[in-house]
């Protein structure tokens, strides 16, 4: 089946929920009918200094001006959004990304691997990995960031059926952009990075490297995008292409797996 995909590269100021938002909510008027991925935190920024920031900026999944205004967006323009967003569950603070759809909210990824001082304010991800079959053979695996550098990451949400990996980024190491491709290539799936541009300096100082992408399940880099500018990218995809797994003749990526071997 043929989706529009596509991914926002931004570059938020830190805190300010509602700019950031109204910000992405124009620049997406115009887009219709298509799968659209984030950053991680896209709203919220990234650069905690304080505890009670994180709270402050943090929502129940579904509440809160992003929850309000993507679903008023997604169902207005006929879209589906995954995003980061801090996430507020009882006395706990996760790194998410949700999925809204068409106004609906379809489904929530508390980020599993927290990257450096992420570990001080937020919980690890309790809910797993998951993918979310949304028009029968669109089928999204979602990520957050540092998840990347674990390839059990990818290869799980491909072995649940993922044939597209959202990848929601706040990347500061230089690496993943590249690897992505590697990832797409040994898991046959497409590939959306959606990462931001800028730096935060506060108590630390974090510059974050853009580059969004998309790749396809044979490694093609559909598009990458600059390091320093935000940006828009759509395309269409074909998912059927993902959901084969033979190599050739001989070799299957599934099939051919020797799970005795591996740890
Ligand atoms: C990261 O996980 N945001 C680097």
């Amino acid at each position: 089946m043929l989706y529009n995909v596509g991914y926002l590269q931004n570059d938020p100021e830190f805190g300010n929920i509602k700019k950031n938002v109204d910000d992405v909510y124009k620049k997406l008027e115009n887009t219709k009918d298509t799968l659209i991925v984030l950053p991680e935190l896209f709203a919220s920024g990234y650069n905690f200094n304080e505890m009670s920031e994180v709270r402050s900026l943090s929502t129940k999944t579904g509440e809160g001006y992003t929850f309000e205004a993507l679903s008023h967006l997604s169902q207005k323009n006929n879209l589906h959004i995954v995003f980061g967003y801090p996430e507020k569950d009882k006395d706990k603070f996760f790194n998410s990304a949700a999925l809204i759809s068409k106004g609906r909210l379809i489904g929530n990824y508390r980020k599993i691997h927290l990257f450096y001082k992420e570990k001080e304010f937020f919980s690890s991800g309790d809910l797993g990995f998951k993918v979310f079959d949304i028009e029968n053979s669109l089928k999204i695996g979602i990520m957050i960031c540092f998840d990347w550098i674990f390839p059990e990451s990818a290869r799980t949400l491909m072995l649940m059926g993922a044939n597209v990996i959202c990848h929601c980024a706040n990347l500061v190491l230089p690496f993943c952009p590249d690897a992505a491709i590697t990832r797409s290539v040994e898991n046959h799936v497409y590939y959306i990075l959606a990462n931001r541009i800028g730096t935060e300096a506060r108590k630390e100082t974090h510059s974050f490297i853009g580059m969004s992408e998309i790749i396809s399940p044979t490694g093609e880099l559909i598009n990458r995008s600059p390091k320093d500018l935000e940006d828009i990218f759509t395309t269409k995809i074909d998912t059927s292409i993902a959901d084969k797994k033979d190599l050739n003749p001989y070799n299957n990526l599934v099939a051919d797996r020797r799970k005795e071997y591996y740890l």
